[in-house]
């Protein structure tokens, strides 16, 4: 019988967009109240770019937290092709810095001060694995002439084996994966090589985006997959395999900066995000295998200690509300309007 109650280590989110100003004020609250840490995503604009600009950025998320609240943002900086090796160093000498994030440019929101050419930012690379800073990739290219439903895999065989070849010990993590091709990437790996995976990703498949018309607000980057993708990846996920961890790439944008004719990429998770999570492992019939994918993988991927808090989560549904405030104007989370399964019922924090 599938279990209605669950106590679980509490939780970390490795991959999150937090933005910043009044924005930042009104989504922090949603992710520290599930999860002890998160990766926070540096495409700010400008990005974040400099470990000083990090620590700014750093007090702005603490200063923005609910009183009480014990979140730690675990800070990265945003790879350009003009980020000098000294910062690297710096980084890794800071206590706050725990990633270096590389986006191709142009190829999702804020991502203008990308890499464009790969081979420019090789230095880098290298003190990144000399040093055992992990890189994160948004593992997609960007060329018109390439399908967009093809652009992680092509990533993959293009830049990422020849990275992997050419940076053997390289700490790396392919963010928010949506394909079979990366679950065998991934999954044959190393272990200084690992994945996250979104709750959206694992809960949709592509006809989300044309049920009975379109739907901006299930739009993201890398774009939703076909079902025997979505398929993997909640395999993958389930599987106990310490290569995959959970990472919600929970992103706000205000509704009509999605709900127009060039809308922004992202969903917003984060009011729901360990529900969403326990939903799909329920479907899976693996929710015993929850607590390892979003409490401990994360934690031994960067050589952290685990959480000693706790969350209960029941199998009780509510009505996600049809939106949030968001820096003056309103977000709308996915689900909303409509029922979540799982709720959580209490915290203990240590
Ligand atoms: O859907 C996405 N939204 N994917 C990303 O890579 C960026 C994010 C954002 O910042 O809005
Ligand atoms: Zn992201």
């Amino acid at each position: 019988m599938t279990p209605t109650r669950l106590e679980i280590t509490r939780p970390d989110d490795w991959h999150l967009h937090l933005r910043d100003g009044d924005a930042l004020a009104s989504v922090v609250a949603h992710t520290a109240q599930r999860f002890a840490r998160a990766i926070v995503m540096p495409n700010l604009k400008p990005p974040v770019t400099t470990v000083a600009q990090a620590e700014d950025y750093r007090r702005r998320i603490l200063a923005s937290l609910p009183a009480g609240s014990r979140f730690q943002p675990l800070m990265t900086l945003y790879l350009t092709e003009n980020t000098p090796v000294e910062e690297i160093i710096r980084a890794k000498a800071s206590d706050s810095v725990f990633a270096v994030k590389y986006y191709p440019a142009g190829a999702t929101t804020n991502s203008d001060s990308g890499v464009r050419e790969l081979s420019r930012v090789y230095a880098v690379l290298e003190a990144m694995e000399k040093h055992e800073l992990p890189l994160l990739l948004h593992g997609e290219v960007t060329d018109s002439d390439i399908d967009i439903f093809d652009r992680e895999g092509v990533f993959i065989e293009r830049h990422l084996l020849p990275l992997r070849e050419r940076f053997p010990v390289l700490r790396m993590v392919l963010e928010h994966i949506t394909t079979r091709n990366a679950v065998e990437f991934v999954s044959s790996a190393p272990a200084h090589v690992a994945a996250t995976i979104t709750a959206h990703h694992l809960l949709l498949n592509r006809n989300a985006l044309f049920e009975g018309g379109i739907r901006p607000h299930n739009y993201c980057a890398p774009i939703l997959k076909r079902e025997t993708h979505r398929a993997a990846l909640l395999q993958a996920a389930t599987s106990g395999d310490p290569h995959f961890f959970l990472g919600t790439d929970s992103a706000p944008h205000p509704r009509a900066a999605k709900e127009t004719a060039c809308g922004c990429a992202g969903l917003y998770t984060a009011p729901a995000a360990i529900e969403f999570y326990a939903e799909a492992f329920e479907q899976a019939g693996r929710l015993d295998r929850l607590e390892a994918f979003a409490s401990f993988h994360g934690p031994e991927f960067y050589r952290l200690p685990r959480n000693e808090a706790r969350i209960v989560l029941e199998r009780s549904p509510w009505i996600m509300p049809d939106e949030y405030p968001l820096d003056g104007a309103t977000c709308k989370p996915m689900r909303a309007g409509e029922s979540v399964a799982w709720s959580i019922v209490e915290t203990t924090a240590v």
